[in-house]
């Protein structure tokens, strides 16, 4: 496979997410494995715009758990529960969170002490059944708006795609 992923840092964010979800359906075409799907789009996310953090956590007890899935970045904590932090909030909640300073949000889960801001968009299946989040954190406050949101939303929506 010669796929190379793009640097999108500085063209408008639409742009780069079109993009991005193309280069996503090709290197995914054909596949419908979950995990396969994580560790890509997490690849394809991070690395196209320089993020800190950026990977999934699972669902692994509907309403209570989430455990760490692919990723890209330093070391993630490995359970979050329902709830707590941005992640758990975005999981209890089934809504995207964007969080511009993360010292601002009451539970926010310090990760990597450069973390300055972050997003948390619900991933869910074919059934509209919560599966996992995708988390991706920066190391500058502000990063992440409503671009980002439907940006972020419209990769994700590959897992309602692919596992039919
Ligand atoms: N900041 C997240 C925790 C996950 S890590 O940052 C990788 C949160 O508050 O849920």
């Amino acid at each position: 496979m010669a796929e190379t992923i793009p640097d999108l840092r500085g063209i408008p964010k639409a742009r780069a997410y079109t993009e991005l979800e193309g280069h996503c359906a090709t290197i995914l075409d054909g596949i419908r494995d979950e995990i396969s799907g994580m560790a890509t789009i997490a690849s394809l996310v991070h690395n196209a715009f320089g993020y800190l953090w950026t990977g999934f956590y699972r669902v692994v007890e509907p309403g209570a758990l989430l455990r760490v899935g692919p990723y890209q970045g330093s070391l993630g904590c490995l359970e979050i529960a329902f709830g707590r932090g941005v992640c758990g909030t975005a999981a209890a909640e089934r809504r995207t969170v964007i969080v511009p300073d993360v010292e601002e949000f009451p539970g926010h889960i310090a990760c990597d002490a450069r973390a300055r801001s972050e997003i948390v968009v619900p991933v869910t299946d074919a059934r509209g059944d919560l599966i996992a989040v995708l988390d991706v954190d920066s190391d500058r406050l502000n990063s992440f708006d409503r671009e980002d949101q439907r940006g972020l939303e419209r990769l994700v929506s590959w897992f309602a795609a692919a596992r039919q």
